[in-house]
């Protein structure tokens, strides 16, 4: 038997992602129409003999229940929150739930960081796993060299593909091989981290006494319940044919900022042209709008038949669109209306915003700059023919001058 664990964090981690962290959590902010969280689950269902798919976080139980029983009985696979009492860490947090997840007594355990975007090859990975034994594999991509540093950086054998060398965000360029935040583990994993944790307790019984020891514990002022997967356990594990890595050759982005996001709903909506083409409008000729290229309309959107939509648009639940609206590059989220030929290019639209007659929200579309995407939060109102250009509106204004990179507060 497989499990699956899904790293989702905590309110505290998403403060990148104002203004659309204020109301929901991060992991249930819709890509392509579905909960980011969504598409590592649902990956997850391809993996041979899954027993289990554990979300850990620390966000509050309640804001995951709805989410986690519906998609339970969607994918046939038991889903289950495990809240934390505070954050341990991307290796603690594994480690707190040990008992749950070895429960069934799987013998591979999947461990996969929500916050990316990548078509999780999970199959793949694990029968690569196989081959290389040890304890762990990893998913790795080639980025740019100077992106690099953002991730952790690593270097493989060529050959073997082993880890051998792994440093977290390193401030002088190791390597243009990055770490994605995917990997498949054997229960030998805890033993891992069991192992940096009571090093970490010895470390700070011994602080006074050596100043060796000293040294190194004064770098890492963190409470000893808290171990991080990446400094704590990856880099020393580097070079001991433990871990291994696979390579992906197609996309991977990670979704810290809203901007990336807009890209990530783009690229999961060009996968369900090969995965759930139904998924996609268009195609079955129910909703007459003109769709171009890739467009995700809930079923309860009411959109009129002469509104021109796509490509990379996600419209979520009950949002109205009037006559000659344009839409292009954007996530529209619940209960938003869209008045007449209004148009929104390159942007997001928060929770029950309005756009009046001939309103414009439009960005340039760097997804990259801080004011390259327009991003209304909750409840925004664009009064008739105003125009918001690569701005940032927060939740409840009211727009009735029009506005260029500004920040509205
Ligand atoms: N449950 C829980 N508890 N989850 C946590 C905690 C915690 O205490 N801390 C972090 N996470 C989750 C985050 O939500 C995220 O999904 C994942 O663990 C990793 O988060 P960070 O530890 O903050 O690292 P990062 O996102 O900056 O970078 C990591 O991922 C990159 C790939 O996206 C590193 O592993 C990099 O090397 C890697 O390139």
């Amino acid at each position: 038997k497989v499990v699956a664990v899904i790293m989702v964090g905590g309110p505290t981690k998403g403060t990148r992602f104002r203004p659309l962290s204020f109301n929901t959590p991060k992991p249930l902010f819709p890509l392509a129409g579905q909960p980011m969280v969504h598409h590592p689950i649902s990956a997850c269902k391809r993996i041979p003999n899954l027993a289990q798919i554990f979300l850990i976080g620390f966000y509050e139980e309640r804001e995951f229940a709805l989410y986690v029983s519906s998609i339970s009985n969607e994918l046939k696979v038991p889903v289950r929150y495990l809240k934390e009492d505070k954050p341990h860490g991307s290796a603690g947090g594994l480690y707190y739930f040990r008992d749950m997840i070895m429960e069934d007594c799987p013998s591979h355990i999947f461990l996969l960081n929500c916050d990316v975007c990548c078509n999780f090859p999970l199959p793949d990975m694990l029968e690569a796993h196989r081959r290389y034994g040890g304890m762990g594999t990893m998913l790795v991509i080639k980025v740019s060299a100077e992106s690099a540093n953002q991730f952790g950086e690593l270097i493989a054998d060529p050959i073997t593909k082993e880890l051998l060398h792994y440093t977290e965000k390193p401030e002088t360029f190791v390597s243009d091989l990055i770490n994605c935040g995917v990997y498949v583990f054997t229960p030998e994993i805890f033993t891992a981290i069991e192992g940096v944790s009571t090093h970490m307790e010895d470390t700070a019984n011994l602080r006074h006494v050596s100043s060796f020891e000293a040294f190194h514990s004064l770098s890492r002022t963190l409470p000893k319940d808290f171990v991080r997967l990446d400094q704590d356990i990856l880099s020393p594990l580097a070079g001991k044919k433990q871990l291994y890595t696979y390579e992906t050759m197609d996309f991977w982005e990670q979704i810290k900022t809203p901007g990336i996001s807009l890209k990530c709903s783009a690229l999961y909506l060009a996968q369900f042209r090969l995965t759930s083409p139904h998924l996609l409008a268009g195609g079955d000729g129910t909703k007459s709008a003109t769709v171009i290229g890739d467009v995700y309309i809930h079923p309860s959107a009411k959109v009129h038949p002469t509104a021109k939509i796509g490509p990379n648009v996600s419209i979520s639940a009950n949002v109205r669109v009037g006559a000659g609206v344009r839409l292009i590059g954007c996530i529209v989220l619940d209960d938003v209306e869209i008045k007449e030929n209004a148009v929104i290019i390159n942007s997001i639209v928060g929770w029950k915003s309005s756009l009046g007659k001939w309103a414009r929200v439009q960005a340039d579309g760097d997804y990259n700059a801080k004011l390259g995407i327009t991003i209304l939060g909750e409840a925004v109102t664009v009064e008739d023919e105003i125009v918001v250009i690569n701005s940032i509106v927060l939740p409840n204004k009211t727009l009735n001058v029009s506005v260029q990179e500004e920040i509205i507060l």
